[in-house]
């Protein structure tokens, strides 16, 4: 089945064409960084503003990358949520009008259920696995037993990783998102010595809580002299980055070996970051452990993982209706197919 397949969650408008839910033949990202930075954050109404201007042209490249022609298409899939409500719509109204206009079915897929299948499209890995998704709406555990079927055994209590690596960003004066900048202060991998708390470690629950070490951070950056120069800067980088890894690996290899599961997928932005990366491969090479990461491109937000769901709901017949509404709030564990 050839698919278009959008996303409009947030602040990256992504078109892709894929066939079969497998292979993929464009996957092009819009990104609005430059528009939100100044802000240090998305701003809802500029997302959706920027959403509606770009996608239809993405659209168009996205069929011309792929060298496919509109009248090609078999089905089209989006992101229906959860994210921003406003910027969901965009995706959803165009998808719902394209489908119609060219006859062909639609489906709503669960934004995080693209992550977690994105793996898919790079590599087969069987179910049963656990999935941990980060990014910068959320930090889950799913233990995952096909397309469809989700059970939550653990999540954040308060911010996701991701929204933790943005707002220490913040807090040290860097950039926007902060994740990826901080990613590259920690390379280094000097901490200067500097420990923050491994919130909910001891808990004997798979939830997580960020909240607390980036108050940490705060109190810590009250504590010294301002202004910090770049080695401090980096060396406050890597020990948060050290602190989140440390929760998030050892809290999921112990979801996984409870649930007796040996494979271990990371996804969403935040499976982009090398410290998150290497410490699973470590754990994961002293172990039976397989621990998956899909490539970067396919780790942030982009719309070839929406086709991997997309595209099994479509061929067992199960389409969205047009009167398909956007979601703010979607629990992963409600997606439909059984
Ligand atoms: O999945 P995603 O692209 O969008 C959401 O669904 O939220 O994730 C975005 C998040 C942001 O918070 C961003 O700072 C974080 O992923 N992120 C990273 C890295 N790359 C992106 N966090 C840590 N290290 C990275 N290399
Ligand atoms: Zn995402």
């Amino acid at each position: 089945m050839l698919l278009l397949a959008l996303e409009s969650s947030c602040d990256e408008t992504a078109a892709a064409v894929v066939r079969d839910g497998q292979h993929v033949l464009s996957n092009l990202i819009a990104s609005q960084v430059d528009l939100h930075a100044v802000y240090g954050g998305v701003v809802p109404e500029l997302a959706s503003r920027r959403h509606l201007e770009v996608i239809n042209p993405l659209v168009e490249e996205a069929l011309s990358t792929a060298g496919v022609k509109q009248s090609d298409l078999e089905g089209v899939v989006v992101t229906r949520g959860p994210g921003l409500v406003g910027a969901l719509l965009v995706g959803v109204s165009f998808a719902k009008a394209y489908a119609y206009a060219l006859n062909i079915p639609l489906i709503g897929v669960h934004h995080i259920e693209g992550h977690i299948q994105a793996i898919q499209l790079e590599e087969k890995v069987e179910y049963p696995f656990l999935a941990v998704a980060v990014s910068g709406g959320h930090t889950h555990l799913f233990r995952v037993d096909g397309i469809g079927r989700y059970r939550l055994l653990g999540r954040t209590v308060d911010d996701a990783a991701g929204e933790a690596f943005d707002k220490v960003a913040k807090m040290l004066g860097l950039g926007y998102p902060g994740g990826p900048i901080i990613d590259k202060l920690a390379s280094s991998g000097d901490d200067g010595g500097i420990v923050f708390p491994r919130p909910m470690l001891k808990k004997n629950n798979f939830n997580f809580s960020f909240s607390g070490v980036k108050t940490s951070v705060l109190n810590y950056l009250h504590r010294l002299e301002e202004p910090l120069d770049d080695a401090q800067i980096s060396q406050i980088s890597c020990a948060f980055q050290t602190a989140v890894v440390d929760v998030v690996t050892q809290k999921a290899i112990r979801a996984a070996e409870s649930e007796g599961l040996s494979r271990i997928v990371v996804a969403g932005g935040v499976a982009c970051n090398s410290g998150l990366r290497k410490r699973f491969a470590e754990l994961s090479a002293l172990s039976v452990l397989e621990v998956f990461f899909p490539s970067p491109l396919l780790c942030a937000d982009n719309a070839a993982m929406l086709a991997v769901a997309g595209d099994y709901y479509l061929s067992k017949g199960l389409s969205s209706s047009l009167d398909l509404n956007a979601v703010s709030n979607w629990p992963l564990e409600q997606v439909c197919c059984k």
